[in-house]
């Protein structure tokens, strides 16, 4: 691991791998007295977890509240030491890592925001940049553009303390400050939950662009079975006791849940969360020919089907016209292509193409291999 901070501006990186090998981690049970209750006096928050992420890959952890997710992501940056089990970046054990040392090249979005009180939005968001060394012109640069990313105005948050900021505006800084010095892994607890949706969904997407630009890993953690299908490369479902239910990816958690309890948590609508998983240019429509009614919903090839559903049904012939965004006409889908993709499934998502760098769904193209552990 080295802790060179000279990397090239804009050069590009690629993300790391973690791997969990038989990791578990346990706790004094709350109120059990330590050393006199024995082993009843312990429990597992996280009970002999094994699971890898690929560079590139955005892995989901979801759950019940208290099965463990927090902790997961805790025991990649040594805040939680296993109690059992070897956890490796890059295939390096880390347990043998200094833990100052590995943060640093972690970005962490913790459950409650987190932010230094006493430092400015501006400082908060440069702490990192700052450990590394980068010269003031380019942590200036870094931070206003962080921030507009983030959807806030630079000029009128910079100086401000968080105290002065909205919960949800907070939130969004600890976004930027974990994203600041673009580490080849992020650690993210629930990093959208105090925002609107409207707001949560203009994070989501712009999160998942610059993640594929720049083939960050990530570690994801939420309570929401649709932002985890929307975000997800890869999704691992846990269980009470800190056990895994399923690791797979989105389309196959949906279409082949490997139990009941992950039957049940994905939601009985699962046919229905799929189709959010293709878009109208996957469906075998009808093309060309000229549109049989003109009062048709518009889509486009990148409408999700199931956006597209939702406009057909609430269209008189049951139909939508195809078109290219800019009006020429293509084709037309109906309820029946729908149903029958739903049948069927075409999901291509969360089967990354080969060297695994880029979000399955989108095919975006594979950012080109660096080298490894750059800060
Ligand atoms: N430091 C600790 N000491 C004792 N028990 C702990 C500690 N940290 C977590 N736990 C317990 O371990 C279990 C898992 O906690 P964790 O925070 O990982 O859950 P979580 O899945 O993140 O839950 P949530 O969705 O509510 O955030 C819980 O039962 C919790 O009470
Ligand atoms: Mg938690």
């Amino acid at each position: 691991m080295s802790t060179d901070p000279g990397r090239g501006e804009g050069a590009p990186r690629r993300g790391a791998t973690v791997e969990f090998r038989n990791v578990s981690a346990r706790f004094a049970r709350a109120g059990g007295r330590q050393g006199a209750a024995g082993a009843g006096g312990v429990m597992a928050a996280v009970d002999n977890l094994s699971l890898s992420v690929a560079p590139g890959e955005v892995c989901i952890l979801v759950g019940p509240s208290g099965c463990g997710k927090t902790t997961t992501l805790k025991m990649v940056n040594r805040l939680v030491d296993p109690s059992a089990g070897q956890i490796l970046i890059d295939g390096e054990d880390i347990a043998g890592v200094d833990p100052v040392a590995l943060r640093r090249r972690i970005g962490y979005v913790i459950q409650q925001i987190g932010l230094f009180p006493h430092r400015t939005i501006a400082e908060n968001v440069a702490t990192v940049p700052r450990l590394l060394r980068w010269d003031e012109g380019r942590i200036r640069g870094r931070v206003d553009e962080l921030l507009t990313l983030i959807g806030l105005d630079p000029g009128r948050v910079r100086d401000r303390y968080p105290g002065q900021l909205s919960g949800g505006e907070r939130q969004r800084v600890g976004v930027a400050r974990a994203m600041a010095a673009e580490p080849p892994l992020m650690l993210m607890d629930e990093p959208f939950g105090a925002v609107d949706p409207i707001v949560r969904a203009r994070l989501q997407d712009e999160f998942l662009r610059l993640q594929r630009t720049q083939g960050t890993t990530v570690l994801f953690v939420t309570h929401d079975i649709d932002e985890a299908i929307k975000m997800g490369t890869r999704i691992a479902v846990m269980q009470q006791g800190g056990r895994l239910a399923q690791y797979s990816p989105p389309d196959e958690l949906l279409s082949h849940p490997a139990s009941d309890y992950v039957a049940r948590f994905v939601g009985a609508d699962r046919a229905l969360k799929r189709l959010s998983l293709l878009t109208v240019g996957d469906l075998p429509f009808e093309r060309g020919g000229a549109p049989a009614e003109a009062r048709l919903p518009e889509l486009t090839l990148s409408t999700t089907v199931r956006d597209a559903l939702a406009a057909i049904l609430a269209s008189p012939a049951q139909a939508g016209v195809v078109t290219n965004g800019a009006g020429e006409y293509l084709g037309t889908v109906t309820l029946a292509t729908v149903a029958r993709a739903a049948r069927e499934g075409q999901g291509r998502n969360g089967r990354l193409p080969e060297g695994g760098a880029s979000h399955g769904r989108t095919g975006g193209p594979a950012p080109p291999p660096s080298p490894l552990g750059t800060y």
